[in-house]
């Protein structure tokens, strides 16, 4: 289904990290290098690579751009380099819990090669990690597709869904989280019209989703942000589902910013309102959303558009990455392990953690 590659790892274990560079489509599909751990966060930071599992995935690669910097040093010493490194792209982006899950998956890897090898050489240290973290893609990738297996149900025959960001393929190694059910739709013969909100400020939904469903052959129309409730009001929406950056114990979930507001307008409207996302997504050690760290970012993302300024210059702006939709507004979570519905810490815990 996906005929590109969001990102891959080229070569062996002195190879580099290729990523399909998001800050430039629609208007010109390419990819580009991330030889370095310093590319590697500045293609998080500023979102050549975004969505909360590829993060991961590419945090998982950025280790193995680590481990290369580690020539001539001692296993233990090497060790140390690399619990470093990995605290400084653990600070590229604050909101997606991926992140820090990947990183902790590598250095506890990490740990326990050196622990068991102290005297192993580097490049045995080199191509476990590059083994770990090619498994952390590959897991990613087969928890999308369960994902769209488990989730298909929800996408109404002949009927509308409604979603936002961009949580499909490039948000993923695989076919994406909220767009894989639909994906799955699509293989079934379903006939649905998917509405992709553009999602200001960086519009993900337009460059991004549009596209992505666009090239899949599916059924999209694009709508501004503001435009939900009147769509919604028309009874053009069965369903909304959507992504997440990080869900709590008690299944308040953090996603783009304006996904609060969608499932407050769904809930008006009796629409039902779905999560996608895979086990990584979850932080049980926070219990609510109101603990989930929330990016902030640049002012001119918001006072300016392609390039233009669209507002009086020294404005204050008010500029959240995400926001936190609340467990009761949200009808069920689907993940690869199942779909949790009602999603409460119970059924979370259940779910989560078999
Ligand atoms: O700022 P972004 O583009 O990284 O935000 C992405 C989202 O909010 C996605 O919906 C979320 O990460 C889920 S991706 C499967």
């Amino acid at each position: 289904m996906k005929n590109f590659k969001t990102l891959q790892w080229i070569g062996d274990a002195d190879g580099f990290l290729e990523l399909t560079d998001q800050r430039k489509l629609p208007a010109e599909f390419t990819t580009m290098k991330c030889t370095t751990v310093e590319q590697l966060f500045d293609a998080i930071e500023t979102l050549a690579v975004r969505g909360a599992p590829a993060i991961g995935v590419a945090a998982g690669f950025g280790i193995c751009l680590a481990a290369q910097e580690t020539d001539k040093l001692k296993i233990s010493d090497a060790l140390k380099h690399i619990e470093k490194r990995a605290d400084f792209l653990a600070k590229s982006r604050p909101t997606a819990v991926n992140l820090f899950w990947a990183l902790e998956k590598m250095k506890e890897s990490a740990r326990d090669f050196a622990e068991k090898n102290p005297n192993a050489s580097l490049d045995a240290f080199k191509n476990h990690l590059l083994a770990c973290a090619q498994e952390i893609y590959a897991h990613d990738v087969e928890m999308c597709a369960q994902i769209g297996i488990n989730g298909e149900k929800f996408i109404p025959d002949n009927g509308g869904i409604l979603t936002h960001c961009n949580a499909g393929a490039l948000a993923t190694a695989g076919n994406g989280t909220a767009l894989s059910p639909i994906f799955e739709a699509q293989k079934k013969g379903k006939k649905f019209k998917v509405y992709a909100d553009e999602t200001r400020p960086l519009l993900q939904g337009a460059r991004l989703t549009a596209w992505e469903l666009q090239q899949a052959g599916i059924d999209v129309t694009l709508l501004c942000d503001n435009m939900a409730g009147a769509l919604m009001k028309a009874g053009k929406v069965n369903a909304v589902i959507v992504g997440a950056d990080r869900i709590a114990a008690n299944g308040d979930a953090a996603n783009k910013i304006g996904t609060y507001s969608l499932s407050v307008l769904a809930k008006a409207h009796g629409i039902p309102f779905y999560i996608a996302a895979p086990s990584s997504t979850f932080d049980l050690n926070i219990k609510t959303g109101a603990e989930i760290p929330i990016e902030h970012r640049h002012a001119d993302e918001v006072a300016c558009f392609a390039g233009l300024i669209t507002a009086p210059k020294g404005i204050k702006v008010f500029n959240p990455a995400f926001d936190v939709t609340d467990a009761q507004n949200i009808t069920a979570i689907i993940t690869e392990r199942g779909v949790i519905q009602p999603p409460n810490e119970q059924n979370i815990r259940k779910t989560i953690c078999r």
